[in-house]
């Protein structure tokens, strides 16, 4: 059985038609065409999916698409914020080599975004909770680390 719902995807409304038991992960990529959040275990146990739902880190492969009605969503294509314009944690994550390949690193930007935004300094202590969630068993997260620590200085000057 399909059902109309409808959310706010990175400043834009969308109103869609979706089975209920189909998850917000497969309704963003299918209807929305927003490919950047990625499939990878699709049981939530990876991290790959992460968008921010009201301002909270979801997997999106846990979260059916009806349960987003009037829900505001970030995935990782509203990070960047002009066509020319890298998000800190982009900018920083080029810089340091941080990126990962295109499954993890999404999931990754989009926790990195909420962990400075509830915690503007986080220690390596904090970054290893904070990303506790995202798997990606290729590298040793050192300059994942870095990177976010480099952008927390970034969006700190910012404000000041
Ligand atoms: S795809 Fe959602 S947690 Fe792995
Ligand atoms: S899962 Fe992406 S590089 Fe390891």
């Amino acid at each position: 059985m399909k059902r109309i719902v409808e959310f706010t995807v990175n400043g834009e409304p969308t109103e869609m038609a979706v089975e209920t038991c189909c998850s917000l992960l497969d309704a963003l990529r299918d209807d929305v065409g927003l490919t950047g959040t990625k499939k990878g275990c699709d049981v939530g146990d990876c991290g790959a999916c992460t968008v921010i739902v009201d301002g909270q880190p979801v997997n999106a492969c846990l979260m059916l698409a009806v349960e987003a009605e009037g829900c505001t969503v970030e995935t990782v294509e509203g990070l960047q914020p002009g066509v020319d314009v890298l998000h800190p944690l982009q900018d920083a994550f080029m810089r340091h080599g941080a990126s990962q390949c295109g499954f993890c690193t999404p999931g990754i930007l989009m926790m990195a975004k909420m962990l400075l935004h509830e915690n503007p300094h986080p220690s390596d202590e904090d970054i290893r909770f904070g990303l506790s969630g995202n798997i990606c068993r290729c590298t040793g997260y050192t300059k994942i680390f870095d990177a976010i620590k480099s952008a927390a200085r970034e969006l700190e000057a910012a404000r000041s």
